[in-house]
């Protein structure tokens, strides 16, 4: 059998919720840093005045949460860590140099650790976003516990960013993983080297979610 059709990893919704969250993160990045550091000030006009930054930054990441939180739901079935995983993890070094690929299913150890850690993040800058959220919560907080909120909300936006960094290094480490989510499609190699559970699963037609070969590219 030829081995280089295209398997559709993602639907046209979930890719749609994919980039309104990444969208959501650039925004709220630029300006959170902008809160953040004196030097970063000038990040502010990516809402056009300093002003509009810190009345739309709040709004955003509400957006940011409730479409993460479509995302989590989505994908939280195929993020529990499993044993495969721990063995994926410590022959990570052989998996960088492609040398050797341990079983993989849908998401592999680091995809699935940095889901978590995305999920953390968006819990912990969600609560206590709301904490300091002036004129309309905020108020409804004691001093001490609004700085440790500004504290915790300042760490855990450095956290997702460094962690987004590596989210996209990877996307584009991986050669053919970005199309995943532009176009919807991987190839059958892809599939097969990164994720070879998966594609098993596929080929047997057992992921119902979004897996199917498409016609385009069949050269059977
Ligand atoms: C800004 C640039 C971004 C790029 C280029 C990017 C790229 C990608 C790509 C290519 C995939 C598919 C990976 C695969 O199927 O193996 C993916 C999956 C995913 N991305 Fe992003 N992403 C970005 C931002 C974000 C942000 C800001 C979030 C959330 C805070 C996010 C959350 C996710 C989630 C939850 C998945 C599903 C896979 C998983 O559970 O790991 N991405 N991304």
């Amino acid at each position: 059998m030829a081995k280089n059709r295209l398997i559709k990893r993602y639907s046209a919704s979930e890719r749609i919720n994919h980039w309104v969250v990444a969208a959501c993160f650039i925004l709220l990045a630029f300006s959170g840093l902008a809160f953040f550091y004196p030097s970063f000030f000038w990040f502010s006009q990516i809402f056009g005045t300093p002003q509009m930054a810190r009345i739309v930054h709040p709004f955003v990441g509400v957006i940011m949460f409730v479409g993460f939180f479509v995302q989590f739901f989505r994908y939280v079935s195929r993020n529990f860590i499993n044993k495969s995983d721990i063995k994926w993890a410590f022959s990570v070094k052989k998996v960088i140099k492609g040398e050797h690929m341990p079983n993989v299913g849908k998401y592999n150890a680091g995809q699935k650790v940095m889901f978590w850690v995305m999920t953390l993040s968006m819990i912990i800058l969600v609560v206590t976003g709301v904490m300091m959220w002036q004129p309309y919560f905020a108020n409804e907080f004691s001093i001490p516990l609004r700085r440790v909120a500004i504290l915790l909300h300042a760490w855990f936006a450095l956290i997702l960013i460094a962690s987004i960094i590596v989210h996209v290094y990877a996307a584009i480490w991986v050669k053919g993983t970005i199309r995943a989510m532009t176009e919807g499609v991987v190839t059958e190699k892809w599939a097969e080297s990164h994720h070879p559970l998966w594609y098993q699963e596929v080929i047997e037609g057992s992921d119902k979610t979004v897996a199917n070969i498409t016609k385009k590219n069949n050269v059977e």
